[in-house]
């Protein structure tokens, strides 16, 4: 059988509107997925109050924390876990807050730089950046002052760095091991010399 050139066209044209109609609809049916949000209830400890939260389970624990709780210190840089900006200490441990869903910290105790120390009384980390004049801008600082703090805690802990001599000694508090663990908080003014010199300060101090 011979096909004509125009049944083949017309031919064409059908199978492709047939195959093209499913992902239209499934774009239609997840579009209105999307504008259907599914919420939990999510109990979350922060600077030691204790909050109920009612959220869309798609909100990372830093937009809870700063859109639903109006804690603003903790940053937003990158929002894809590449700048250290949005550092907050869960459970004693540091994480990147863009990179977590606030559902998933159901019962856990976080703390934002609005937890550390007040401008009365504030963290001794706090106080020997300002002395050291560790920041610029200051937007890097909150999740910088989290995470060295965070870190003096995992270098007490005994716990190894990529830069660590020997795997069966305790880390040493130097400058070498801070730099290596701090190396996920970026700054773009470039204070890390002056960052370094805070934490090493607070790190003699409490040797
Ligand atoms: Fe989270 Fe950059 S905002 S790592
Ligand atoms: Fe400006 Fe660090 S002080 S980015």
């Amino acid at each position: 059988m011979t096909i004509s050139r125009r049944t083949f066209l017309i031919v064409g044209a059908v199978t492709a509107a047939s195959v093209a109609l499913p992902p239209f609809i499934c774009a239609q049916a997840s579009a209105a997925n999307a504008a259907r949000p599914i919420k939990a209830k999510v109990s979350i400890e922060v600077n030691g109050q204790q909050h109920a939260l009612d959220l869309d389970t798609r909100t990372t624990l830093l937009d809870a924390l700063r859109e639903q709780l109006h804690l603003t210190g903790t940053k937003k840089g990158c929002d894809h876990g590449q700048c250290g900006a949005c550092t907050v200490i869960a459970d004693g441990r540091r994480i990147n807050s863009c990179l977590t869903l606030a559902v998933m910290h159901e019962g856990s105790k976080i703390t934002t730089i609005e937890g550390l120390g007040t401008p009365q009384q504030l963290h001794p980390m706090q106080a020997a950046f300002i002395k050291h004049d560790g920041y610029q801008c200051g937007y890097c600082t909150p999740g910088q002052i989290c995470s060295a703090v965070a870190v003096l805690g995992e270098i007490r802990d005994g716990i190894p760095s990529h830069a660590s001599p020997d795997l069966t000694e305790p880390p040493k508090l130097i400058a070498g091991e801070i730099q290596e663990r701090m190396s996920g908080n970026i700054c773009r003014c470039g204070a890390y010399s002056n960052i370094i010199e805070a934490i090493s300060e607070v790190a003699e101090a409490s040797a």
